[in-house]
């Protein structure tokens, strides 16, 4: 298929393209680098073997998008493009809703004026609220989030489901991810953020290679085995071979919209994930336990099995496999990727 795929110059869309390009689909990128940056470009052709044409623009410009699809083809979307921050959503809610909804708008009146009808969305486990029981089941009502961020996926997953339920043949893939983790084996691509990581991972990593001084474990009393926060993370590759799945999978639909978890189906608490990245470095790392984070949920993870047999897809890698990759990345690039 030729895939345009919104955001694909970011973390998990980055990951996305090459195994796009490995299942020998056609790849268009659309992404204005508000939180990526042009060099992962160069990266993914040398990666790849392939030159990956790339529009440079905002999809919340609606004219810009709409003339994309006038001048080219597309057979289908996969659309990562949006804000993603939890803690800036609360301090900047309208950005977010603007820029992800917008967005989204723009990508659905282009689809549905020049006859693209297969949209894979990258959507959050955080649409499961507060109060779904784990494991978490992609029948899960009434959906809900606790931050702005939250929100929009919830929102955009509505939006979404009605759009793809009046238009005749539209076929939407839900992707409900737990917590992305890892990079590329190769070590040339992998997470950037861009000033603190506010996520554990990232933040981890860059305590190994000095760019923080010690990891801070928001709190050890929860009802976990360890008393630390438990989540399912999944290495990168895996979401993005789940990516391939849904897309090949969309034309096979009976119903216009479906949702699926893509998680492992199984906890990892702070304390353990510390300590496999540990075993990845060959040293101890430095920590403190601080007060819990606010909104944090103790333990949740994935009931994968609706991907397993609908998608055929399950992840593979371990967690040891994820420190192992994303240490490989970060002490490779201990800055990120270049300027331009
Ligand atoms: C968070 C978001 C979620 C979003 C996801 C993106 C919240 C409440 N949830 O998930 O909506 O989709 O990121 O990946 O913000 N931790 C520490 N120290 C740190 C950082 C994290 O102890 O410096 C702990 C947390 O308390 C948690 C676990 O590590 O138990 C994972 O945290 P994080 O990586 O931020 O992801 P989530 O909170 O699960």
């Amino acid at each position: 298929m030729r895939v345009l795929v919104s955001g694909g110059a970011g973390y998990i869309g980055s990951h996305t393209v090459l195994a796009l390009l490995e299942h020998g689909h056609d790849v268009v990128i659309v992404d204005d680098f508000a939180n990526s940056k042009p060099t992962v470009l160069g990266r993914l052709e040398t990666l790849s073997g392939k030159t990956i044409p790339l529009h440079a623009f905002d999809l919340t410009d609606a004219d810009k998008t709409e003339h994309l699809f006038a001048s080219e083809k597309f057979d289908a979307v996969i659309h990562f493009a949006g804000f993603k921050a939890v803690g800036e959503s609360v301090e900047k809610p309208l950005d977010y809703y603007r820029n992800n909804l917008d967005s989204t708008f723009s990508l659905l009146r282009a689809m549905t004026r020049h006859g693209v009808d297969k949209l894979v969305f990258s959507s959050s486990a955080t649409v499961y609220g507060d109060t779904a029981p784990v494991p978490y089941h992609e029948d899960y009502e009434p959906l809900s989030a606790s931050s702005p961020y939250g929100r929009t996926k919830v929102m955009i997953e509505r939006v979404l489901t009605d759009v793809a339920t009046i238009t005749d043949g539209f076929r939407v893939a839900l992707l409900r991810y737990f917590n992305p983790v890892g990079a590329h084996p190769s070590g040339m691509i992998g997470e950037d953020p861009q000033g603190i990581p506010n996520n554990l991972m990232p933040f981890i990593a860059q305590v190994a290679v000095g760019r923080r001084d010690k990891l801070r474990v928001f709190g050890d009393d929860y009802p976990t085995k360890d008393g630390t926060g438990e989540r399912d993370y999944i290495h990168v590759m895996d979401l993005a071979a789940g990516h391939v799945a849904a897309l090949e999978h969309l034309p096979t639909m009976d119903e216009p919209v479906r949702a699926f978890n893509l998680g492992t189906g199984e906890g990892t608490s702070v304390l353990e994930l510390l300590h496999a990245f540990e075993r990845a470095v060959g040293h101890e790392l430095p920590y403190e336990v601080v007060e819990r984070r606010a909104g944090d949920l103790p333990a949740y993870w994935a009931d994968p099995t609706r991907a397993q047999q609908e998608l055929g897809w399950q992840a593979t890698h371990t967690i040891d496999d994820m420190c192992a990759d994303t240490w490989r990345w970060q002490s490779e690039n201990p800055n990120g990727f270049p300027e331009g």
